[in-house]
C-alpha cells in the first residue's frame, strides 16, 4: 500500500478525486497527510472532512525556499508518507526536497508538456490558440515540469472557449487519469527508462481468457 503525502495549494479537487478512489477501493493507498502552504487551501478542509492528517506549513514564514523545503520533509517523514503527490501545489521545490522522495514524487500539470510549463497553463494554452489542450501527469525530477510522462489527456478547444472554459475541461481530465496513474504506480506497473515510463501489463490481462 502506497503512504501518500498530497501536497495543495488550493481547491483541492485532484485530491478530492484521490480520496474517492482509494475510499472506493480503486487504489491500494493511504493518505498519511495533506500538506498545503496555505491556510485557506479548500484542500485542508477537504482532507479534514474525510478524517485525513492536515499540516500547513507557511512558505512565507522561511528566508529561502531551501528552509520551506526541510521544514516539509520533517513533516512529510514524521506521518510516515514516502510518496509525494503533487496536486496544485503551486511552489517551486528545490533539490533538497525532490532528493529526499525521488524517483517517487509525481505531478499533475494542465497542459500537454512539454508545452505550456508554469503556473498559468490554461490560460497561456488559451492565449495561444492551440486547438487540443490538456494534461499531463508525470514524475517529478529537478527541473520542473519536466519529468519522465506517465499518462496525459487530450481536450478539443472550441470556438468562444476562455481560459475558464478550457481549464474546466482539462480538469474533468485531470479528475480522471491523477487516480489513474496512482492506480497504475500503486499496482508496481510503472518502471522508468530515461524519459520513458513503461506500463506494465495488469495481472488480469497477464492471466487472460481462459
Ligand atoms: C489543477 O488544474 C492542477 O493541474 C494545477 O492547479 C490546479 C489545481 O486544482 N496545477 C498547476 O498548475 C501546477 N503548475 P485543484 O486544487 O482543484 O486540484
Amino acid at each position: 500500500s502506497l503512504a501518500l503525502a498530497v501536497l495543495v495549494s488550493g481547491s483541492g479537487s485532484n485530491l478530492q478525486a484521490i480520496i474517492d478512489a482509494i475510499e472506493a477501493g480503486k487504489i491500494d493507498a493511504e493518505i498519511k497527510l495533506v500538506l498545503s502552504n496555505k491556510e485557506t487551501a479548500y484542500g485542508i478542509e477537504r482532507a479534514k472532512k474525510h478524517g485525513l492528517p492536515t499540516v500547513v506549513i507557511n512558505h512565507t514564514a522561511f528566508e529561502t525556499r531551501e528552509a520551506f523545503d526541510r521544514a516539509m520533509v520533517q513533516e512529510i517523514r514524521s506521518h510516515g508518507a514516502d510518496v509525494i503527490v503533487l496536486a496544485g501545489f503551486m511552489r517551486i521545490l528545490t533539490p533538497i526536497f525532490i532528493r529526499e522522495f525521488f524517483p517517487k514524487i509525481i505531478n499533475i500539470h494542465p497542459a500537454l508538456l512539454p508545452s505550456f510549463t508554469g503556473a498559468h497553463a490554461q490560460r497561456d494554452a488559451a492565449g495561444y490558440g492551440v486547438r487540443l489542450a490538456g494534461c499531463t501527469v508525470h514524475f517529478v525530477d529537478e527541473i520542473m515540469d519536466s519529468g519522465p510522462v506517465i499518462v496525459q489527456a487530450a481536450v478539443p478547444v472550441n470556438a468562444g472557449d476562455d481560459e475558464d472554459t478550457v481549464g474546466a475541461r482539462i480538469l474533468e481530465y485531470e479528475h480522471r487519469i491523477y487516480p489513474q496513474a496512482l492506480k497504475w504506480l500503486a499496482e508496481g506497473r510503472l518502471t522508468v527508462d530515461g524519459r520513458h515510463v513503461h506500463l506494465a501489463p495488469s495481472e488480469a490481462a497477464l492471466i487472460g481468457p481462459e
